[in-house]
C-alpha cells in the first residue's frame, strides 16, 4: 500500500493515534493526554487537556533551537520599493515588544483583537502578539467597506483596534484611517483604543484620546513572555461570506490549528525548515493566517509577505522576479492570478526572463482551477501544478495531491484525493452516498479533523444549524461535485448563495441586502456568472417599484456605487439590470440557479414550480448579462 493509502486510511480508522503522533511534532507546556473530546457532539474538541502557545511555536521554539538567523519572513513590496527581510530573532523581538505593548493597553487572555491592515510586516508581528498572550486576533480584509468592518466590530467587540493608516492598490492610496472612523461611528461597540501604522505614503491624523500611534508604543514597549493557553482556547477569528449578510464568524483553536498546519506543511505542500514558501495571497483571507503566517512559521521555513498584484506591479512578470530573487521553493496562489498573468504574458516571455530553478511546485487553490490554466502553467513553468481545495472553515486542504506524503498523479479539473483526517463523502438531497461519476453535496463525516472550526464565534446554534444539521453526523461543505473510480474528487462550485470572484469569497445575499436598500427597487436578484478572468462576477437584476420613475442608467450608477460603499470595492459589483419581474417559483422563491445558467448559456430543466415561464425570456441570448 503507498504512504498516501496508509496514512489516510489510518487518519480515518485511528484518528486518536494519528493526530497524537502528529502533535509530538510541537511543543506543549501540557502535552496532551486526550485526544477527541467528544462528549458534546457534535461539536468536537481536540487536545481537551493540553496546553500550548502558538506563537512560542512559530518564533521562540526555533530561536531557542540555535536558528535565530534564520529569515522567518520577507517583506516585499513592489507598491512601495520596499524589500526587508526579518530573521527569526528579529521577528521574535518585535513581536514580543508588541504583545508588551498589547499588555499595557489591557489586553489579556481571550480578548479580542481587530487588524485591519495592509499587506505590512506589522501584520505578522501584531498577530503573532495576540497569539503571544492568549488574546484572539480577528482579521478584517482591507477591500472591505466601514459597514462590514463595523458588523465584524460588533461581533468580536475587540478591546483595541490595530490599522494601517492607508493600503496601497498598484498606485493608488486607500486611506484606511478614516474607513476605520466610519466603522466606529456605525459599530455600537467602542473598542477602547486604536494603535495606527503610519505610513508614510498615506499618514493618518490621529483621534486624540482614541489613537496611538505603533512606532510611539513600541518605542517604550517591555517584551513580554508567551503565556500558556488551552489548545482549546481561541487563537483568532475569522469573518467569511454566508448566504446572507451577517458574516460568519469562524473560530480557529490553538492546538489543533497547530499540529494541522504543522503535519499539512510538510505533508501536502512537501515544506522544511528552511525552505522559502510564498503564499500570494493577503493576511485577510484564510490562505493568508494558515499559509503566510502560521504553517511556513511553524514549521521554520521562510515566508514571503507580497504588498503587490500579480499584474500591474510593475508587470506580468511580477511573480517570477519574487521568485528567482528569494528563491521561492513553492509558490501558492489562486487561479485568477494566474489567468491575470497569462493575459498579459500569453506565451510566457517574461517567464523565462527569471531564473527559476528554485520553483519546485505551483499550488493553486480559492476557486475551481480549470483545465486550461493548469495546462498552460503546468507548460509553461515546467513544475507540478497542484489544485488544492478548502475553505475558511477548514483552514487547511480538504482534498489535495500529498506532495510530501506521496506524490500521485495529477488529473485536471481535481484537487485529486481526500487529506488524511476528512472522510469525504458525495451524497444526494436524501443523504445517500452517490456512486462514482455522479455528482452530488459534499459533506465530511464528523469528526472534522484537528485545525477546522470548532464552531462560529459565540454561536454555536448557528454553527449546527448552518453546517451540522442538513445532512446529520456530517459537515456540510455548501460544495458540489462528484468522485471519479480512481478516488479523485471533483469540485464543481457553491450549492449555495457564495460566490468566488477573484479568488475573493462573497455574499451575494449581503449585496441583496444594499440594493433592496435603495428607494427604487422592490426586489432584485444577484447571481454569479462566469467570468473569464475572475471565476465569477456578481450581477443583479433589480425590478423597480411601481410608483418609482427613475433613469435606468443613473440607478444602475447608484446601485453600483451603493455596493462599493457598503461592502467595499472587493466584490467587484459593476453590473445590474432592471428586469421587469423576477422568476420565482409558485412560493415565491427567486429561481437563482436557473437565472444563472440561461444567462451563461447552458441548458438547465426549468423547474415545473415555475409561477410564470415568460419571467424567464429576459435571461436568455446575448445581452442577458448586464
Ligand atoms: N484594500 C483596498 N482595496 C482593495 C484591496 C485592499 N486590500 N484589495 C482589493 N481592493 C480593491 C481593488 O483595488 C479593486 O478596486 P477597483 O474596483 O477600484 O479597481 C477591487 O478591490 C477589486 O480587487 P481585485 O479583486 O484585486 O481585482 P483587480 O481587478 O484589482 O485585480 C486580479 C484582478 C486577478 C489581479 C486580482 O483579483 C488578484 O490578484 N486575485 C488573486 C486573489 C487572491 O490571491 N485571493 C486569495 C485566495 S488564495
Ligand atoms: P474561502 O472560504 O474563501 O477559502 O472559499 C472557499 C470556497 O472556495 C470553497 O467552498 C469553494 O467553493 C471554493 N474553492 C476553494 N478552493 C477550491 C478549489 N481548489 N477548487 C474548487 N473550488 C474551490
Amino acid at each position: 500500500m503507498g504512504a498516501y493509502r496508509s496514512a489516510y486510511e489510518r487518519s480515518i480508522a485511528d484518528p486518536t493515534g494519528f493526530w497524537r503522533e502528529a502533535a509530538a511534532d510541537l511543543d506543549w507546556f501540557r502535552a496532551p493526554e486526550r485526544i477527541l473530546d467528544d462528549g458534546a457532539a457534535p461539536l468536537y474538541r481536540w487536545f481537551p487537556d493540553a496546553e500550548l502557545n502558538t506563537c512560542h511555536n512559530a518564533l521562540d521554539r526555533h530561536v531557542a533551537a540555535g536558528h535565530g538567523d534564520r529569515p522567518a519572513l520577507i517583506h516585499d513590496s513592489p507598491v512601495t520599493g520596499a524589500v526587508r527581510t526579518f530573521t527569526y530573532a528579529e521577528l521574535l523581538a518585535e513581536t514580543a515588544r508588541f504583545a508588551g505593548a498589547l499588555r499595557r493597553l489591557g489586553v489579556g487572555r481571550g480578548d479580542r483583537v481587530l487588524l485591519y491592515l495592509a499587506m505590512v510586516p506589522e501584520a505578522v508581528v501584531a498577530m503573532l502578539a495576540c497569539a503571544r498572550i492568549g488574546a484572539v486576533h480577528s482579521v478584517v480584509f482591507g477591500g472591505f467597506a466601514a459597514h462590514e468592518l463595523a458588523v465584524r466590530i460588533d461581533d468580536a467587540r475587540p478591546k483595541v483596534v490595530v490599522a494601517t493608516s492607508c493600503g496601497i492598490e498598484v498606485d493608488r492610496v486607500v486611506a484606511y484611517h478614516p474607513i476605520l472612523t466610519a466603522a466606529l461611528a456605525e459599530a455600537e461597540h467602542a473598542p477602547e483604543r486604536c494603535v495606527i501604522v503610519q505610513r508614510p505614503q498615506g499618514p493618518a491624523e490621529l483621534v486624540p484620546g482614541r489613537d496611538l500611534d505603533w512606532a510611539e508604543v513600541m518605542t517604550d514597549a517591555e517584551p513580554v513572555d508567551c503565556v500558556p493557553v488551552a489548545a482549546t482556547d481561541p487563537l483568532y477569528v475569522l469573518y467569511t461570506s454566508g448566504t446572507t449578510g451577517r458574516p460568519k464568524g469562524v473560530v480557529r483553536d490553538n492546538g489543533g490549528h497547530a499540529v494541522a498546519l504543522r503535519w499539512s506543511m510538510r505533508n501536502v505542500y512537501d515544506i522544511g525548515p528552511g525552505d522559502v514558501f510564498w503564499a500570494a495571497s493577503d493576511v485577510g483571507w484564510v490562505v493568508g493566517h494558515s499559509y503566510i503566517v502560521y504553517a511556513p512559521l511553524l514549521t521554520g521555513a521562510t515566508t514571503v509577505l507580497y504588498e503587490g498584484k500579480p499584474v500591474g506591479t510593475p508587470d506580468a512578470g511580477a511573480f517570477w522576479r519574487v521568485i528567482a530573487e528569494h528563491r521561492v521553493a513553492a509558490l501558492f496562489t489562486a487561479p485568477t492570478a494566474i489567468r491575470a498573468i497569462r493575459r498579459q504574458d500569453p506565451e510566457g516571455e517574461l517567464i523565462r526572463r527569471y531564473d527559476l530553478g528554485c520553483l519546485r511546485t505551483l499550488f493553486l487553490a480559492g476557486e475551481r482551477l480549470d483545465p486550461d490554466t493548469w495546462e498552460w502553467a503546468g507548460r509553461q513553468l515546467g513544475v507540478p501544478v497542484v489544485d488544492n481545495w478548502w475553505q475558511t472553515e477548514t483552514g487547511w486542504p480538504v482534498a489535495a495531491n500529498p506532495r510530501g506524503l506521496e506524490p500521485l498523479p495529477l488529473k485536471p479539473g481535481s484537487p485529486s484525493v481526500p487529506v488524511p483526517g476528512y472522510d469525504i463523502r458525495v451524497v444526494d438531497p436524501a443523504g445517500r452516498e452517490a456512486p462514482p461519476g455522479t455528482d452530488g453535496s459534499i459533506v465530511i463525516r464528523l469528526p472534522l479533523p484537528p485545525g477546522c472550526l470548532p464552531t462560529l464565534w459565540g454561536d454555536d446554534e448557528r454553527y449546527v444549524r448552518s453546517y451540522l444539521t442538513t445532512f446529520p453526523g456530517h459537515y456540510l461543505t455548501g460544495d458540489g461535485g462528484r468522485f471519479d473510480d480512481d478516488g479523485y474528487l471533483y469540485v464543481m462550485g457553491r450549492t449555495d448563495d457564495v460566490i468566488n470572484v477573484a479568488g475573493h469569497r462573497l455574499s451575494t445575499g449581503a449585496m441583496e441586502e444594499v440594493l433592496a436598500g435603495h428607494p427604487a427597487v422592490a426586489e432584485c436578484a444577484v447571481i454569479g456568472v462566469a467570468d473569464p478572468l475572475k471565476g465569477q462576477v456578481p450581477s443583479g437584476y433589480v425590478v423597480l417599484r411601481a410608483d418609482a420613475e427613475v433613469d435606468e442608467a443613473v440607478l444602475a450608477g447608484e446601485l453600483v456605487a451603493l455596493v462599493r460603499q457598503r461592502i467595499g470595492p472587493v466584490a467587484a459589483f459593476r453590473r445590474v439590470r432592471v428586469v421587469p419581474a423576477l422568476p420565482k417559483t409558485r412560493s415565491g422563491k427567486i429561481l437563482r440557479r436557473t437565472m444563472r445558467a440561461l444567462v451563461e448559456g447552458r441548458d438547465e430543466p426549468v423547474p415545473a414550480t415555475i409561477d410564470d415561464p415568460s419571467t424567464l425570456t429576459v435571461f436568455r441570448g446575448p445581452g442577458a448579462s448586464p
